[in-house]
């Protein structure tokens, strides 16, 4: 090996990549009975983009973007994809084209964070965005697609924490009393939460060090802040997901650690992700962003949330959904054997009569014995065996094997696509 892997990063193998299909490919189509549409955008922006929107003073920004300089300009490995999906909407006129305005995408994100379990440096968001979300409904809407996902793979022990941070101006206010109210503290806060006093005080609502929780919960209370249209905004997303029997719980600690949202935020938890990420999506309000990234041409208020694609398979691993699928999964459906190399080239002749009828099928190349194809074929884990002998050759007869039970019988050569299309459905 001249090297490995950079840390941080993952290899998705042929296996995992089936599972990370079955669950991109169930996402895509809940969201568009959502009417949420793909869109994909850039893994490399202008750093601008993320300091205007995730904010100055939000970890990402200031120690986690993968930089690369350039002569004249600084370009980053996307961290998240919500700012880069409103410059599409805004840069392509898509707020006047598009009568739905919402959009769900996948792909790699990217943050030098320190590597650990769930906490990748190149790492998957399934994300979506609704870039017209006036109503209450919307927030609902989408926390109901997400509840519903979630409930298709099968977890169980997933929760949803859900708060309001409220508008802007409940936002000053908020800002103002805890600074006030903390003014005295800083010094038993950790060094972190010091800085984040004097940067972005709300920051220090979620910091998860005991002390800095035993000092914040002293002096919040939560209430209060939350002027009576959010206060009735947020009213109408709770009684509307207890309606739909969405499992959620009030968490008032909880403030997101991007500047761009405002009113309702929400993180879904899972226990066997561990303390400190146990988040494995997690989304917002933000009616300001599009207004902010288009310069204060377009208005548009939206909400959207990301599911970060591996603890989310960890989480699904945790409660047993993996295995079983991954033991259901084969490569192949069919392995050509021949019995001598002298057929080699009429066996090549036959897979590919086989795949144009839609059959996923594989031979050997380099010559082995036909002791050592079955072996092979059985490794592959193929459900039938194709056996070409003299006998089938001259006789336009073929064998097929059937791996699972051990049987063997004949059909024409003429009827082996129609009977293994027939075999591989009913199998
Ligand atoms: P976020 O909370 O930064 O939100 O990321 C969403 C999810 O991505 C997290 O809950 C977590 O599952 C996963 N994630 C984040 N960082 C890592 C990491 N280093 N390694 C592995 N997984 C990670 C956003 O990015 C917002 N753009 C979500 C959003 C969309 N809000 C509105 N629309």
């Amino acid at each position: 090996m001249i090297c490995k892997a950079i840390r941080g990063t993952q290899d998705i193998l042929p296996f995992e990549v089936e599972l990370w299909n079955f669950v991109e490919t169930l996402a895509k189509n809940i969201f568009g009975l959502y009417g949420f549409h793909e869109i994909r955008t850039p893994i490399i922006e202008d750093i601008h983009l993320f300091i205007r929107s995730l904010g100055e003073a939000t970890d990402i920004v200031e120690k986690q973007m993968f930089v690369i300089e350039r002569k004249d300009s600084r370009i980053v490995l996307r961290p998240e994809g919500t700012a880069g999906v409103v410059r599409a909407f805004c840069e392509n006129n898509l707020y006047n084209t598009d009568p739905i305005k919402k959009y769900f995408y996948i792909g790699p994100m990217f943050r030098g964070e320190r590597p650990q379990k769930g906490r990748l440096r190149q790492f998957y968001h399934i994300g979506v965005e609704n870039l017209s979300a006036d109503s209450p409904f919307s927030d609902v809407e989408v926390l109901l697609m997400l509840w519903k996902l979630l409930g298709r793979l099968g977890l169980k022990e997933v929760k949803i924490k859900l708060n309001s941070i409220g508008c802007q101006q409940d936002r000053d206010k908020f800002r103002g009393f805890l600074k006030e109210a903390l003014k005295d503290k800083v010094k038993f806060l950790c060094q972190d939460c010091q800085r984040r006093y004097e940067r972005n005080v709300f920051r220090l609502l979620d910091c998860k060090n005991p002390s800095c929780r035993e000092v914040v919960s002293g002096v919040v209370d939560g209430d209060g802040f939350l002027c009576d249209q959010c206060q009735e905004h947020f009213s109408f997303i709770v009684e509307k997901l207890n309606s739909y029997g969405v499992g959620f719980i009030l968490d008032k600690f909880l403030v997101r650690g991007l500047d761009y949202y405002n009113r309702t935020v929400f993180e879904v938890v899972h226990p066997g992700l561990g303390k400190g990420q146990d988040a494995l999506a997690a989304g917002g309000r933000y009616d300001y962003l599009v207004s902010q990234i288009s310069a204060g041409k377009i208005d548009s208020p939206a909400v959207g949330f990301a599911i970060g694609i591996e603890r989310l398979l960890i989480a699904m691993d945790k409660e047993g959904l993996v295995d079983g699928f991954l033991e259901g999964q084969n490569l192949v459906d069919v392995v050509v054997v021949y019995q001598d190399r002298k057929f080699q080239n009429h066996a090549f002749n036959l897979v590919a009569k086989l795949r144009d009828l839609g059959i996923a099928v594989v031979m050997d190349f380099s010559g082995k014995s036909m002791k050592a194809q079955m072996r092979w074929a059985n490794k592959v884990g193929a459900r039938f065996v194709v056996i070409l002998g003299e006998k089938e050759v001259a006789g336009a007869e073929i064998s097929l094997k059937d791996m699972h039970n051990g049987t063997q019988f004949s059909v024409s050569e003429l009827e082996l696509g129609k009977s293994l299309l027939k075999l591989i459905k009913d199998s």
